[in-house]
């Protein structure tokens, strides 16, 4: 069986339709061969909108993996770091690293982007930036460490020598 995804765009214009959500879309394309991906769900740039967010998905509808899309920068309405640190419970350090270092690559920019990963329950939450071509660059910097990540996460107690 397939793990369950859903993808959170958090965008003040896309919100109230004043902007289409491309980004959105393009990580349902990256994802949906591996995995369930149940929504998509547009919020505007507000923490507790934003943590609200999240934790229903986790909480009540027990999602495996929610990836959000913007509000990583330094703009002043940015706040998704915050809004995801509020409901973290552990965070993934290595998978954000990952996403910097290997965006670096790409684009000198890629260091303004704040965005956090990390686990809550057992779900595992990625921060991308929000463009689509940058959401979807960094996505595929981490998505073949997912898997094992969410094994480990719901009890897997095999050894890790094979991966
Ligand atoms: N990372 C990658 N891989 N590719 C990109 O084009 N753009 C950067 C950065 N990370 C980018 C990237 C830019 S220009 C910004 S401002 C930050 O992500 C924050 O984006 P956000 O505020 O839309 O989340």
């Amino acid at each position: 069986m397939k793990y369950t995804a859903a993808i959170v765009t958090v965008s003040d214009k896309g919100s109230v339709g004043q902007r289409e959500d491309k980004s959105g879309p393009a990580i349902r394309k990256m994802l949906e061969d591996s995995y369930d991906v149940k929504e998509i769900i547009i919020v505007p740039d507000e923490i507790d909108i934003i943590a609200g967010t999240i934790q229903d998905l986790i909480d009540i509808k027990a999602v495996d993996l929610v990836v959000t899309t913007g509000g990583t920068g330094v703009a002043k309405r940015d706040v998704t770091p915050e809004a995801t640190k509020a409901v973290l419970e552990k965070e993934l350090p290595g998978f954000s690293e990952l996403i910097r270092m290997e965006s670096y690559k790409v684009t000198p920019a890629a260091i303004i982007s704040r965005g956090l990963c990390g686990i809550r329950r057992e779900s595992v939450i990625i921060n991308l930036p929000g463009s689509p071509k940058a959401a979807t660059e960094c996505l595929g910097f981490v998505l073949s460490a997912l898997p094992h990540t969410l094994e480990k996460l719901k009890g897997d107690m095999s050894d890790c020598g094979s991966v």
